[in-house]
Order: structure tokens, then C-alpha cells, then sequence
């Protein structure tokens, strides 16, 4: 035998498997690799964390641990832009590439030290533990261990003078922001997404009575808002399909149809159903197209449990031909969701202004598309759940451009919409931002960013 091979490993299997063992460690490494996945893969958080088809580590945690994972990526994605510019003054030089999982490691170990109710001694020695296992890692696990340690010991200094909103906002987006909506805004909106949105619920019947049952306030139109978190199928009325949770600005556009009852409704893009729920609980004959028969299936689940008929249909909405026009067509459009970064902090990392340009083109020629599948005299509502003038204000207003003569805009009011008037703008579209308020209590600011147009065919 060649005294190479009598060599023992520097870390020994039993020593491997012992870390690996260590309370918590694969909460880390599982949440470091989602992570990964999400900034440098783009691969969207709620794919990873989905309990049937998600990270396959993940899927193995316990209950426990799978929520820790969700607290340590969900702060280490709202806070990237904050944990970079950390990293840059803890570094003499940039860490290389091709060093396996190391910034990923160092990322998830400050988001729990600075963010998380975490004691820096254990963040820091399963951050040292992960970077030893990870074969291209260890060749760091030093500096791992001396960069983690010394923001502990100089947190403060290091940690003074930071500008959140704009370092967690990757620039295309504050740009964008600060263009439509002002500097002083743009602040609010970064600063909006810090915090985790509440659970806001559509009620189907009687939101009063269900906001006493359920400890909750009624916000928006109608819509009820629980503080506390936790498991929603254990609250009560889930089992009975009493409700189904949908942010409250998400529920406005459909209310801007108006009295539904016994219309025939298009609801496009319907997938997983939150608006084609609104619509059939309050009496119309509702038509649900999506192009996705996964997302379908969901929406046809959620309807069922809560006992609302609806009728489905899977179809691309550039190719489908409805058999006779609608009364009434509401057309939520792809976007690139940047409304919904508090509850999707990886949307602001995975987009780019390219998806934007793509996505614009896609909302022009569904509208164009769905104007004559509304009767003469009949309302369409547009809206995307995007800040993005682009995808929002811009695109209404070359529709009515392009389609002069064809529709009319019929503006927005503030009394149909709970009287939230900072949400309707001049030019009546409703216009919601993170940063605003759904109702009058300190706990009813935050919403989804959202925008919804509304038009009459001529
Ligand atoms: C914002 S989500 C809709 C949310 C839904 N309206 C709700 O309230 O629950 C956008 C949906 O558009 C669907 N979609 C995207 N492109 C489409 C197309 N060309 N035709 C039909 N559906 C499409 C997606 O599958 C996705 O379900």
C-alpha cells in the first residue's frame, strides 16, 4: 500500500457525520442550497419550499426545522442587498468564484446573527461546520470562521450607516420605483417589504361575523386580516370553505365589476382562483381560463372545497375562441409580480428589466385580444400584481390609445374599493402600494402592490 493511500482524510467520515448530526445543521445547509438555488439558479422560493415537489432536503425536514428554513431564507432574501454590503466591508477581497457554497454559507449565517433570533455562537459554528463538509467550500472554512466571528464582535460598527431601502432594492427596480412614484416613496415601498405581509382572507359570506370568530379586522372591502401566523387549514372555516386567502388588494379588481350577479364572467388567467372565487360567491357565471393545467387543477381543488361552481377551462388566451362574448371579462395578466415581494422576497433577485419588456408585450396583445370577447356595453378590468408602470399605468393607457373609439375608461371610485382613496389615482386607475394603508389601524398598513384598470367596450 502507498503511504499516500494510508493517508487518513482531513475530515474523517465519522467526524463528517457527527457535524452533520449537530442540532439545526441541516435546517443551515438545506436553507443555504435553497439559497442558492434562488439567487444564482433563479428559481422561484415557493417551487423550492413546496412540501411535494420542492428541495428535496427540505422536504425532509421535520415541521420544525421546514420553518426554520422559511425564516432564514425569507431574511436572508429580504435583507441581500444589507448582507452584501456587509460582506464587502468584512472582505479584504472578493471571495472567487467557483468556491462552492461559501457566500451562500456566510449570507444564511448574518441574516440569522443580525436578523433572526439566533445566538451568533451557534450561527457561526454550523456556518464553519457547513463550509468544511462542502468540498470547495473548506479551503475558506478559516475565513468563514473569522469574518462570522468579528461581525459579531463589531457588529455595530460594521453595521452603522446603512442605507436599507436602497441596498436591499436591486437598482433597475429603484429606478423604476422612484420614476413612478417619487423618491420619498420609493423609501416607503423598500421599506414595506422588510416586513412580513399579514394573512389577509376573502370571506364568502358575512366578513363581519368572520372577523370576530377569527380575531381579525376588517381591511379593504370586506376582507379580513389575522395577525397571528401559523398553519391556515387548522383555522376555523377552512374544512368548511367559509374563506380562502387572498391579500387584500388582490381582492379589489374583481369588486370593480361591479354587481355581478347572474353575468356571464370571464375571468382570465384565472389560476388559483382567488378572483374566479370572488366572482362565483357573489353570483356570476363564471368562466375560468388558464393556460396551466397544474394551476388549473388547483383552482378546480379550491373551488370545491368551497362549494363554488365554476366552469374551467384550460386554454392559452392567445389561441382560445370563447363560443359567445362574455358581459363582463376581468383579465389579471401575467407580470413579473413585483407587487408581491413581501410575501415573495425572491421576486426582486429573479427578475430582470428583460422580463419586464417580455411580459409588457404578452398584457398588450391579451388585451387587444380580449376586447371583442366582452359584449357592446360591457366592462373589462385589466390589473397585474406589478409596480411596474409598464405593466400597469403605461400599458392601460396605450390600450386606450390603440383601441380609441373602441372602449372608454370608466374610472375607479374610492367607495368601491372600502373608501381607500390613496389607492385610486388621477387618472382613476387603482394603483396599491406595499407601503399603503388597507384600513385606519397601525396594523392595516401593507398590501400588495397591484394595479387594475377599468374600461367599457363602446
Ligand atoms: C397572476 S396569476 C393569476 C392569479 C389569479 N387570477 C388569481 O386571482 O388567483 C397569472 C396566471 O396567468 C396564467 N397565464 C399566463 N399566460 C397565460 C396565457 N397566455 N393564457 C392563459 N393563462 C395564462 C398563469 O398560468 C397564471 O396562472
Amino acid at each position: 500500500m502507498s503511504s499516500r493511500a494510508n493517508k487518513k482524510p482531513v475530515h474523517s467520515e465519522s467526524q463528517e457525520a457527527g457535524r452533520q448530526d449537530k442540532p439545526g445543521f441541516a435546517a443551515r445547509k438545506v436553507a443555504a442550497d435553497i439559497l442558492g438555488n434562488v439567487v444564482h439558479k433563479k428559481r422561484p422560493l415557493d417551487g423550492e419550499l413546496d412540501a411535494g415537489s420542492g428541495h428535496s432536503g427540505f422536504r425532509s425536514l421535520a415541521g420544525n426545522d421546514r420553518s426554520l428554513v422559511r425564516a432564514i431564507v425569507g431574511a436572508a432574501l429580504r435583507h441581500r442587498g444589507e448582507i452584501s454590503e456587509i460582506l464587502d466591508r468584512l472582505l479584504d477581497r472578493p471571495i472567487p468564484e467557483k468556491t462552492g457554497r461559501v457566500l451562500d454559507i456566510l449570507h444564511v449565517a448574518i441574516a440569522q446573527m443580525l436578523f433572526l433570533d439566533v445566538p451568533d455562537r451557534a450561527a457561526v459554528s454550523l456556518a464553519v461546520d457547513h463550509a468544511g463538509l462542502d468540498r470547495r467550500a473548506r479551503p475558506y472554512k478559516g475565513l468563514v470562521n473569522g469574518v462570522l466571528r468579528r461581525l459579531g464582535r463589531e457588529r455595530d460598527d460594521i453595521t452603522a450607516d446603512l442605507d436599507s431601502d436602497i441596498l436591499n432594492t436591486p437598482d433597475w427596480l429603484w429606478e423604476s420605483w422612484k420614476d413612478g412614484y417619487g423618491l420619498e416613496t420609493a423609501g416607503a415601498i423598500a421599506r414595506a417589504h422588510r416586513v412580513e405581509a399579514a394573512l389577509d382572507l376573502s370571506i364568502k359570506s358575512d366578513p363581519e361575523a368572520w372577523a370576530d370568530k377569527l380575531g381579525g379586522r376588517i381591511v379593504g372591502k370586506g376582507s379580513v386580516r389575522l395577525a397571528r401566523k401559523g398553519a391556515v387549514d387548522a383555522l376555523e372555516g377552512f374544512s368548511e370553505g367559509a374563506w380562502w386567502v387572498q391579500d387584500v388588494a388582490a381582492a379589489l379588481p374583481a369588486r370593480l365589476l361591479g354587481d355581478v350577479r347572474g353575468l356571464k364572467v370571464a375571468d382570465l388567467c384565472a389560476a388559483p382562483g382567488g378572483k374566479s372565487a370572488q366572482l362565483a360567491a357573489a353570483g356570476a357565471n363564471v368562466t375560468s381560463v388558464d393556460i396551466s393545467k397544474g394551476r388549473l387543477k388547483r383552482l378546480e381543488e379550491n373551488m370545491s372545497r368551497l362549494g363554488l361552481n365554476v366552469t374551467t377551462v384550460a386554454s392559452d388566451i392567445r389561441t382560445f375562441e370563447p363560443e359567445a362574448p362574455f358581459d363582463a371579462v376581468l383579465l389579471d395578466a401575467p407580470c413579473s409580480a413585483t407587487g408581491t415581494i413581501r410575501r415573495h422576497p425572491d421576486v426582486a433577485w429573479i427578475k430582470k428589466p428583460y422580463d419586464i419588456e417580455k411580459l409588457s408585450e404578452i398584457q398588450k396583445d391579451l388585451l387587444d385580444r380580449v376586447l371583442s370577447w366582452v359584449k357592446p356595453g360591457g366592462l373589462i378590468v385589466y390589473c397585474t400584481c406589478s409596480l411596474e408602470t409598464a405593466e400597469g399605468e403605461d400599458q392601460a393607457n396605450a390600450f386606450l390609445e390603440r383601441q380609441a373609439g373602441e372602449i372608454e375608461r370608466v374610472p375607479v371610485q374610492a367607495e368601491e374599493i372600502g373608501g381607500l382613496d390613496h389607492c385610486v389615482t388621477e387618472d382613476g386607475y387603482l394603483r396599491c402600494l406595499p407601503c399603503h394603508a388597507a384600513g385606519s389601524g397601525a396594523e392595516d398598513v401593507g398590501m400588495d402592490g397591484f394595479f387594475a384598470a377599468r374600461f367599457r367596450r363602446s
